[in-house]
């Protein structure tokens, strides 16, 4: 439920992730804020990498933070992105790698909120942006 989340402060929180994204080669910046089902909220940005290959995205490394501090159970996740030191123009979807990861731990009620900021961004579900996802 979209109410019983703070959409607005979990947006800055990505908001103030993106700023430490590593982006040199694609110049374009991604910040991602996880909340937990226990309130908790992992930030992660893109790490990019020489050998482009070797990037991860915004989304899995709030994942994997949180999943490593033994978190299991997440409400939302808000992301914002855009070129460096330019406004943001347009909602930053997921890409399909990131979807899966997060059908790996996530229902299909999970809360995927898109912002430019915090007054101007639209709320997903998994289950919308990832419908018939692969799961064993
Ligand atoms: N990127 C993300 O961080 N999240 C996505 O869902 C899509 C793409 C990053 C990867 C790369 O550093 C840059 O955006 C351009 O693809």
């Amino acid at each position: 439920m979209v109410e019983e989340v703070d959409v607005k402060k979990l947006i800055l929180q990505a908001l103030g992730a993106r700023m430490k994204a590593y982006a040199p080669y694609s110049k374009y910046q991604v910040g991602a804020a996880l909340l937990s089902a226990k309130g908790r909220v992992y930030p992660g940005c893109n790490v990019e990498n020489a050998s482009y290959g070797g990037t991860v995205c915004a989304e899995r490394v709030a994942f994997f933070r949180a999943i490593q501090e033994g978190e299991r159970e997440f409400r939302a996740i808000a992301i914002v992105g855009g070129r460096a030191n330019e406004k943001i123009e347009d909602f930053a979807y997921p890409c399909g790698i990131c979807r899966q990861v997060m059908s790996e731990f996530c229902r299909e009620d999970f809360l995927i909120i898109v912002a430019k900021d915090a007054d101007d961004y639209q709320v997903h579900t998994l289950g919308e942006l990832l419908p018939h996802g692969f799961l064993l």
